[in-house]
């Protein structure tokens, strides 16, 4: 079996940003209530007209981090696209990618929809890959539009999301690296689907006037069902890591939970008993960017050298499904 280890990693998000006050003079909400339940100042906001769409801001973090490996764009073998409101239904948002970046060689495209946790689903795909000799280099992108199925008249949902961009070049590694992905653990709860749910727009339901005249082509969230949810979930698949791998967090360097709210990221570091100082937060800026938020705060970790070779990490996610995953790795 072979070994994957992270090679590169990039970022994009959209230069317009939205801030608290100015969520303040769309809805009845205040800096102060926001920042209070979810530690959120701003976030930003794609413009169509800036191709900000999902294939398009994958393209800024996908180039970034195929360069960041050392590679060309035909160097790719597969392009794992997680995304939750893909450019279009089809073709998939991986095959527009392959389009944008210029890659030539036929590489196999997918999209992965598991909501906020798609990226970790998609992590987890692509090394399975890399460790049966399939591929030797995979693109995993998570990126998402999330303004265009936030209802920008719900204060309750609106302030917590903003769009962005992360990816990783996942490699097969040297047989004397260290780094490698130790292990994941994925699951999703169907009981609950209907707490962070958009039900039209699909097969099932596809959208008619009289939806859009009840302003029900949005996302919809029972808050409280998701935050106890996605702390008792991430907290526990980290758990399951840490014991089956004979680890303690003592010997994780940086935990990565999904950039949800500050108060969720809290609430699971204490549950884990992770000292606040190794978990990476940047949720203050962005806001809730889906499955874009760990990928992108991993680069930026990386890029600002918080997280150096050698040193394990630690991701957990959570979201719509409920879907949620975690992951341990030496990078
Ligand atoms: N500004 C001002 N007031 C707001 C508001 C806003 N943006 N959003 C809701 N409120 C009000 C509510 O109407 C309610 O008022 P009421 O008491 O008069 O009815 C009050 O604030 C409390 O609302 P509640 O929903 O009980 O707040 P909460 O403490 O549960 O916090 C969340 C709300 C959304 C911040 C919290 O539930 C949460 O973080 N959930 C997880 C959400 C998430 O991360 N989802 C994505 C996961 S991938």
């Amino acid at each position: 079996m072979y070994q994957s280890k992270i090679t590169g990693t990039g970022k994009y998000h959209p230069e317009k940003v939205l801030t608290n006050d100015d969520l303040s003079k769309m809805v009845d909400t205040s800096d102060e209530w926001i920042i209070q339940r979810t530690g959120i100042k701003e976030r930003r906001q794609s413009d169509l007209t800036k191709d900000e769409f999902p294939s398009g801001m994958a393209y800024h973090s996908a180039k970034e981090a195929i360069e960041n490996a050392g590679l060309e764009p035909n160097d790719i073998e597969m392009i794992v696209f997680s995304v939750t409101l893909p450019d279009m239904l089809f073709p998939n948002t991986a095959s527009c990618l392959q389009d944008k970046l210029g890659i030539t060689n036929k590489c196999a495209c997918i999209d992965v929809n598991a909501a906020c946790t798609g990226w970790v689903y998609g992590m987890t795909m692509a090394n399975s890959l890399i460790q049966t000799g399939v591929y030797k280099n995979i693109l995993v992108v998570g990126t998402e539009m999330t303004s265009t199925f936030n209802n920008w008249e719900d204060r309750s949902t609106c302030v917590l999301f903003g769009d962005g961009s992360g990816s990783v070049v996942l490699s097969r590694a040297d047989d004397n690296d260290t780094a490698k992905i130790y292990d994941s653990v994925l699951s999703s709860d169907s009981s609950k689907l209907d707490a962070l749910i958009l039900p039209n727009g699909g097969s099932k339901s596809p959208v008619t006037a009289e939806i859009l005249e009840k302003r029900e082509q949005y996302m919809s969230m029972d808050g409280q069902v998701i935050f106890k949810n996605a702390v008792k979930t991430m907290s526990s698949h980290c758990a399951t890591l840490l014991k089956r791998n004979n680890l303690t967090l003592d010997d994780i360097d940086w935990f990565i939970p999904h950039q949800a709210n500050l108060r969720i990221i809290e609430t699971t570091g204490q549950l884990l008993k992770c000292p606040p100082e190794k978990v990476i937060v940047n949720v203050e800026k962005y806001a809730n960017t889906s499955s874009a938020s760990i990928p992108a705060a991993l680069h930026e970790a990386v890029i600002d050298g918080r997280i150096k070779r050698g040193q394990k990490l630690l991701f957990a996610a959570f979201g719509a499904g409920l879907t949620s995953g975690a992951m341990l790795l030496e990078f």
